[in-house]
């Protein structure tokens, strides 16, 4: 077992990742708790994450300086590094601004971080303000970087290893190597190759649920509700209560194929809440974004609770959050607040249920494989994500009846066709806009004046940023003139070349 300090880095939990990826178990606490914590696990290494913290600020975060001294191996990283330097005397140098990005690592001494790594330089990624100048007294410090004079320092006889930049990030060109070369080399961990087991997740919810209540879940149709479904499902069958508020907001047809799935392949009655007409009335006149968002969200929480009420043996809430929601929402303790629009455990505390989070380590790819491993369909699991205020905020301006009805038809068109032509699962997102912008054309014979369709398609790996997906001619051919033939109202179709950033994914 790993143990893993978590100083705030955005990375910490892919380090995490990373290390599980090796077949080892991983705790990740925070520094308050570091020193108890060891000594009670007894971790076979410790892993110091990164941060957004100077060690020279007042109340930067820090750990008990004895955990250095318990012979137990460490490896600290970026802000652990600065952190292990300050601590044991070494010198570190205040820098305010991040300097981020790719850098050159030499190495001109042996080291077991870099066992079976045949290059004397290689490229690595660095994220780091304060600079590490001079190791502390023992120490060695056998490789740099032009703005990292001491790029790794190491005590080989106290099992410490201390480096400026990312093993965990992909760009770092040996990173998994490194991790890899601590674990076996240096904590002399056996290394498997792991497999996300649904059976332990399965056992893990029939641990927490036990043999007789009951638990509600929001399913949406979405991959991740629907794989924490799934899980649930196998581990308390029918004490599982899946509730589908069918807000009308929704891609069209999700409410049959929500149906379809829970029905055929989970076996467990779906409750489904038919509160169409009841956003939509809510929605009437609203044209600001995030009024609607929060009339969206606010009536959702309502037809839930209203709904969960009825079910008195629930004593569990299930959620489907995964790891990005977490740190995108709110991070951990030490990390820096990035945005807000997810709900993680959104739903009140009023409803006086437990809430349980079965996915809530996982990334996408992760929830992903292990919904191929439950036996999902392909067309869940690998569906493209979805928000959770739906179309209403595909279509600028007021959500009418009407307006709802030609987005739908859109969409349904602008699906179709990214599936005929292979490009559906290529891109992150792709999806129709209703931008409230009329426009001239020529229907017939005669004079149209009508609504534009902005088509946004583009690729994303982790979220934070997209580049607008090249789609041939032929295809952004297809999809205008079946959208401005077929879809009653509309007289154009734009494609939206525009990144992320500085546009968002989103048109609101
Ligand atoms: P943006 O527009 O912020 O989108 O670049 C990033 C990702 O988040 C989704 N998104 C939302 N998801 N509630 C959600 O559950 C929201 O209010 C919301 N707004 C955007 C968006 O579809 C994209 O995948």
């Amino acid at each position: 077992m790993i143990l893993i300090v978590d100083f705030g880095s955005q990375t910490c939990h892919l380090i995490g990742r990373r290390i599980r990826e090796c077949g080892v178990a991983v705790t990740i606490v925070p520094p308050e708790d570091a020193f108890k914590q060891i000594n009670k696990i007894q971790p076979d290494g410790i892993i110091f994450s990164g941060g957004p913290a100077f060690v020279h600020d007042n109340n930067s975060p820090t750990v008990n300086p004895k955990i250095f001294s318990l012979g137990i191996p460490i490896l600290a990283i970026c802000y652990g590094h600065q952190l292990t330097a300050h601590l044991l005397g070494g010198k570190v140098k205040p820098g305010k601004t991040k300097e981020y990005g790719p850098a050159v690592i030499e190495i001109n001494g042996a080291s077991k971080l870099f066992a079976h790594i045949i290059d004397n330089h290689f490229t690595v990624w660095m994220s780091h303000g304060d600079t590490v100048t001079v190791p502390p007294p023992g120490f060695t410090s056998p490789a740099q970087t032009k703005t990292a004079p001491v790029a790794l320092m190491q005590n080989e006889a106290k099992k410490i290893y201390s480096i400026q930049f990312h093993p965990e990030v992909k760009h770092t060109k040996y990173g998994a190597l490194i991790l890899r070369n601590f674990l076996k080399e240096i904590c002399h961990l056996p290394i498997k190759r792991t497999i996300l087991n649904p059976r332990t997740f399965i056992q893990s919810a029939k641990d927490v649920i036990g043999n007789r209540d009951e638990a509600i879940i929001a399913v949406s149709g979405g991959v991740d509700s629907t794989v924490a479904a799934a899980i649930l499902s196998r581990a308390i069958g029918n004490r599982l209560i899946p509730i589908y508020i069918d807000n009308g907001l929704m891609r069209y047809g999700n409410t049959e194929t929500i149906t379809q799935l829970f029905h055929t392949l989970l076996r467990i009655p779906l409750k489904i809440i038919d509160a169409k007409k009841m956003f939509l009335d809510a929605l009437r006149g609203v044209t600001d974004p995030e009024m609607k968002r929060k009339i969206i969200g606010r009536l959702y929480i309502e037809c839930f609770e209203k709904e969960a009420k009825r079910h008195t043996k629930a004593k569990f809430l299930i959620q489907g959050t995964i790891y990005s929601d977490v740190i995108e929402s709110k991070g951990t303790k030490h990390a820096d607040k990035i945005k807000s629009h997810h709900n993680v455990g959104g739903l009140p505390d009023s409803m006086n249920l437990t809430l349980y989070e079965p996915l809530r380590s996982l990334y996408k790819d992760e929830v992903r494989q292990l919904g191929i491993k439950l036996h999902l369909p392909k067309h869940v699991v690998m569906q493209q994500p979805f928000p959770g205020p739906g179309q209403a905020i595909r279509i600028i301006g007021e959500v009418t009846q009407e307006r709802l009805m030609r987005q739908h038809h859109a969409d349904r068109i602008v699906m179709e066709e990214m599936h005929r032509s292979g490009w559906y699962h290529k891109v992150f997102q792709s999806f129709p806009v209703l931008t409230d912008t009329k426009s001239t054309a020529v229907k017939g014979d005669g004079r149209f004046y009508g609504e534009v369709v902005a088509l946004r398609v583009y690729g994303s790996i982790d979220i934070m940023t997209a580049s607008w997906s090249r789609l041939p001619y032929t295809l952004l051919q297809t999809i205008s003139s079946r959208i401005v033939n077929e879809v009653p109202g509309i007289s154009r179709v734009v494609y939206d070349i525009t990144t992320k950033p500085p546009a968002t994914m989103e048109w609101e």
